[in-house]
């Protein structure tokens, strides 16, 4: 028995569409920051047949099935009971399946006795789903090709950035990334040109992160932000995933930044926002967004940690 921990990551550069070739690899280069507070804890136990309770819940989750199978191709491994809980709400846009991913993938690692460095793991996890490569590493993590492994742009410790996250809804949300990216892949007159220029968008936060410029990342992660949305936007049919409150938020934000607070926006599939900010903002950021119609909780996190084993 193996239990490991991995957090949640938001990306500043977004990934919002696939590779047509096999291997769940992104059509473009993204770039995130890894959390600490929200967490996924997971339990492996060697067991007659495979089983997953997600928080105390059997569910049959055709990803994890996938995953597995695809591990057993190269390893032999047992059946597994999973045992997984959030701390946090599940499916919402908190990136439940980034640290889901990137636990099983660290506990199954170290119960099969696998040998897997950080990056190997990376690649595996890409596979339940590619968000979670980057929940494999600490700090500013990239996803780039050729290898489409996770590497660690900058340890936290490089620069400590804090997020304000502003819940507005705890419902699971009615489209699954992986499916509204195909939809936006197939149907948004704008997806070859979001694709385009994701390039310039990545080098630039890069970039930004090297010169702790937080201006500089303030502009391209909303702008990537906003790209992706406006590809969501524009699918047939169109994926909306915003509420009243999201859009009060990002209006709050904008607010705070002009009068010289440094913070951020960035939203991802579901309508939570995430207010990136120095540390010294984050009570202003927290007391601002928290006093907003809609917002449910408002919850604080830094940098965090990648995946790891707990026990034994
Ligand atoms: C909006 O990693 O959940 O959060 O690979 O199909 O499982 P799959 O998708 P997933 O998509 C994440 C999309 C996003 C943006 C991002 O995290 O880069």
């Amino acid at each position: 028995m193996t239990t490991a921990v991995a957090h949640p990551n938001i990306a500043l550069v977004k990934y919002w569409g696939k590779q047509t070739k096999p291997g769940n690899l992104p059509a473009t280069p993204n770039l995130s920051i890894t959390l600490d507070t929200l967490l996924t804890e997971t339990t492996v136990t060697a067991a007659e047949r495979d089983e997953f309770l997600l928080n105390g819940r059997a569910v049959q989750d055709a990803k994890v099935a996938r995953f597995l199978g695809a591990l057993r191709n190269r390893y032999p491994l047992p059946a597994y009971r999973i045992q997984s809980e959030n701390n946090f709400p599940t499916g919402a846009g908190l990136a439940s399946s980034a640290s889901g991913f990137a636990a099983l993938m660290c506990a199954i690692n170290a119960d099969a006795g696998l040998n897997m460095n950080a990056e190997i793991m990376s690649e595996w996890a890409r596979l339940g789903s590619a968000s979670a490569a980057r929940s494999c590493f600490d700090g500013f993590v990239a996803l780039v090709p050729p290898l489409w492994r996770a590497q660690r742009l900058a340890p936290a410790a490089h620069w400590p950035l804090s997020v304000v996250v502003a819940v507005t809804s705890n419902e699971a949300k009615s489209v699954s990334s992986t499916q509204g990216m195909e939809r936006s892949r197939e149907t948004s007159a704008f997806y070859n040109a979001w694709v385009r220029a994701s390039g310039d968008d990545f080098a630039c936060a890069s970039d930004a992160i090297n010169q702790q410029d937080f201006e500089q990342l303030s502009e391209v992660a909303e702008l990537s932000c906003l790209k992706m949305h406006s590809i969501m936007l524009t699918s047939k049919p169109t994926l909306m995933y915003w509420n009243a409150a999201t859009l009060a938020c990002m209006e709050e934000i904008r607010r705070l930044r002009s009068d010289g607070t440094p913070v951020f926006f960035t939203i991802d599939a579901g309508p939570q926002v995430k207010a990136v900010c120095l540390p010294d903002a984050v009570d202003s950021v927290t007391q601002a967004l928290g006093g907003i119609p809609g917002v449910k909780q408002t919850i604080v996190c830094n940098l965090g940690g990648g995946a790891r084993v707990i026990s034994p």
